[in-house]
């Protein structure tokens, strides 16, 4: 198969029309039997339930090239899972756990062409996001929805790859306890959208939310979890009921603990521990932005600067960002099931 002419190296994280998109509707309480289209468009009624009461939940995952060039995903069931658990949250149906990781092997496939070919740090980026179609004018839950899975190739989330960012403490909040951080809702993203473009007009390529209830706790940025190292070497994980639980983060943890031996720590972390100096290592990690390193965090004015610095990722993130990029690329055995192989 003949790859597109793209300039692979050099990919944004930005959107790109490819072939084949997969698309099943929900219709008469059950999902029908889906099929691969080529229209990257629809046409939904003016009242479909996702224009007024944001029925809407996604999931991001991607596929790459091997070096041994095979064309795999990382555990596309961990998506899936964490599909129904988002659809539950907001009384949309279930999408089929089964059927997502048929559809999402199905979509890539058809769009082999366009996945990235190996060692040149760009992959598939597949999303997969349901919505409801169904038309409702009082607020209730539609009873149609479409399911859909495009791919498009992407490079680095964050210009630079993996050079430390610069994070500011936002001044709004992202999640209520008891509301809905813990899912892949869209509206989620929509109300992060002002603080976003607020802190990259200030500078700062993402922000760090803090727990809505206290505003003393880290919680997440709007599109990753949070890693720590502390002066100790533990690896350090904010824990809360409204941050997404990131499929790379468990992974992450997962391959510290039982791969590197280290020492993890799951808990509340709170900002006064930041500033103070007790952490020499922070970064982000997501499937987007695999694990970007923190150099320093705005504090309303107050830099705090981990010891790892602006120049380069720091030792811990980087042994995690290897060990975990070495999985994902066949380089290093990782744990059975993780690495998906599509063909
Ligand atoms: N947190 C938020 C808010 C996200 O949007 C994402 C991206 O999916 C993550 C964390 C990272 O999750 P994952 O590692 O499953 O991609
Ligand atoms: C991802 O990491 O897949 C995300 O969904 C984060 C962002 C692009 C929304």
């Amino acid at each position: 198969m003949e790859k597109k002419n793209l300039d692979w190296g050099n990919l944004g994280f930005e959107y790109q029309v490819t072939d084949k998109r997969y698309v099943s509707n929900y219709k008469n309480g059950a999902w029908d039997e889906g099929a691969l289209v080529s229209d990257d468009t629809l046409v939904i009624s003016e009242d479909a339930g996702v224009l007024h009461y944001s029925q809407s939940v996604f999931e991001g995952l991607k596929a790459y090239t091997t070096e041994d060039d095979h064309i795999v995903c990382f555990r596309p069931d961990m998506n899936a899972a964490r599909m129904c658990d988002s659809a539950q949250r907001l009384e949309m149906p279930a999408f089929p756990q089964d059927r997502f990781v048929k559809a999402v092997e199905e979509v890539v496939k058809a769009n082999a062409a366009w996945v990235p070919p190996f060692g040149t740090g760009a992959s598939l980026y597949v999303r997969p996001v349901m919505f409801a179609t169904g038309r409702v004018i009082g607020v209730k839950p539609a009873n149609e929805y479409q399911f859909r899975i495009f791919v498009t190739p992407v490079g680095p989330y964050f210009k630079g790859g993996v050079k430390p960012i610069v994070v500011k403490i936002s001044d709004f909040d992202r999640a209520a306890p008891r509301g809905t951080g813990h899912v892949k809702a869209g509206l989620n993203y929509a109300m992060s959208l002002h603080a976003l473009e607020i802190a990259h007009h200030e500078g700062f390529a993402e922000n760090i939310f803090l727990d809505a209830a206290t505003h003393t706790k880290l919680e997440e940025t709007g599109g990753a979890n949070i890693l720590l190292v502390d002066r100790s070497g533990n690896l350090v994980v904010p824990k809360s009921d409204s941050i997404l639980p990131s499929i790379t983060r468990r992974s992450i943890v997962d391959v510290a603990k039982n791969h590197l031996g280290m020492n993890v720590i799951e808990r509340e972390v709170f900002l006064t521990e930041v500033d103070n100096g007790d952490f020499v290592e922070c970064g982000l990690c997501g499937t987007a932005a695999v694990i970007s390193p923190i150099g320093k965090i705005n504090d309303h004015g107050k830099e705090i600067c981990f010891e790892s610095g602006m120049e380069e990722i720091g030792p811990v993130m980087k042994k995690l960002y290897d060990t975990l990029t070495g999985m994902q690329s066949g380089r290093i055995e990782a744990p059975a099931g993780w690495v998906h192989r599509i063909m």
